[in-house]
């Protein structure tokens, strides 16, 4: 059986006392929920991580740290730019690729998606690889291609072995921040497809391991719904991963 995730998606937010107090209430909540089924990790702003890292491994957490973004580049003369050896090294597991907001307001097109995916994977961190539809392509009924393209483009040259340290994220853009979640019912036939895509190329036993998360205005409310649905592993959050009260209500939808 996938075990469920849960991933807070902390974007640009937070100032550093802000986002202090919210990894230690979370490193806290999570020691006291003692979970079964579920893994919780957090992606806060690069420039906490390694506050994050010390802290969780000071009180023996399990909850575990992801980046937010990586270079393509192993090393070298790229001002600004943070290499995935330097995450890994950081004590990180994983790091989200392919966010909608990095397509959109970075350009990262999926040539520079596969290179980081690549830098990524070679650094043994786990992908968290986003994808999503924006409304024109719903409403067009496209969906399905744009999101069978967006997969067949980020899993081009990824092996068979490296597959399994990918975690995949359906965020419909529309959806992302808007308070306008997909239905239960939406998110469960699209996960279904994307396994189906992921059976196709990897083999059904490699796609019912993959974990799948849907992001997109998951709130406390709707979170039970959303992660019941068979082929929805958790989620990946944004807004609501900002306050402690909402982010561990979501956590624990997932082990009702
Ligand atoms: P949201 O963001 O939960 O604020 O909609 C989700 C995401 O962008 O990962």
């Amino acid at each position: 059986m996938r075990r469920k995730l849960v991933v807070g998606n902390w974007k640009m937010n937070l100032h550093w006392n802000e986002a202090l107090s919210l990894i230690a209430e979370i490193v806290d909540f999570g020691l006291d929920l003692k979970l079964k089924n579920t893994g919780v990790a957090i992606c806060p702003p690069t420039i906490y991580l390694r506050h994050a890292y010390e802290l969780i491994k000071s009180r023996n957490s399990t909850l575990a740290l992801g980046a937010q973004n990586c270079s393509k580049f192993d090393n070298g003369a790229y001002t600004g730019e943070i290499s995935a050896t330097m995450l890994k090294e950081l004590g990180l597991e994983t790091v989200i690729i392919g966010h909608s907001e990095r397509r959109q307001y970075f350009d990262e097109t999926n040539e520079v998606l596969r290179e980081k995916m690549k830098a990524a994977l070679k650094a043994d961190l786990h992908v968290i690889y986003c994808c999503g539809e924006t409304l024109n392509e719903r409403e067009s009924g496209s969906h399905f291609d744009v999101i069978k393209a967006q997969l067949e483009e980020g899993i081009c040259k990824i092996t068979a072995t490296e597959i399994r340290e990918w975690v995949v994220a359906y965020e419909p853009v529309w959806a992302i921040g808007t308070g306008h979640s997909a239905t239960a019912a939406q998110a469960q036939e699209m996960h279904a497809f994307i396994r189906s895509c992921l059976a196709q190329y990897f083999g059904e036993e490699t796609a019912q391991c993959i974990q799948i998360l849907y992001g997109g205005s998951v709130n406390p409310t709707n979170a039970r719904s959303l992660f019941s649905q068979p082929d929805v592993d958790g989620g990946l959050i944004g807004g609501a991963a900002l306050t402690a009260d909402s982010f561990k209500a979501i956590v624990l939808a997932t082990e009702e």
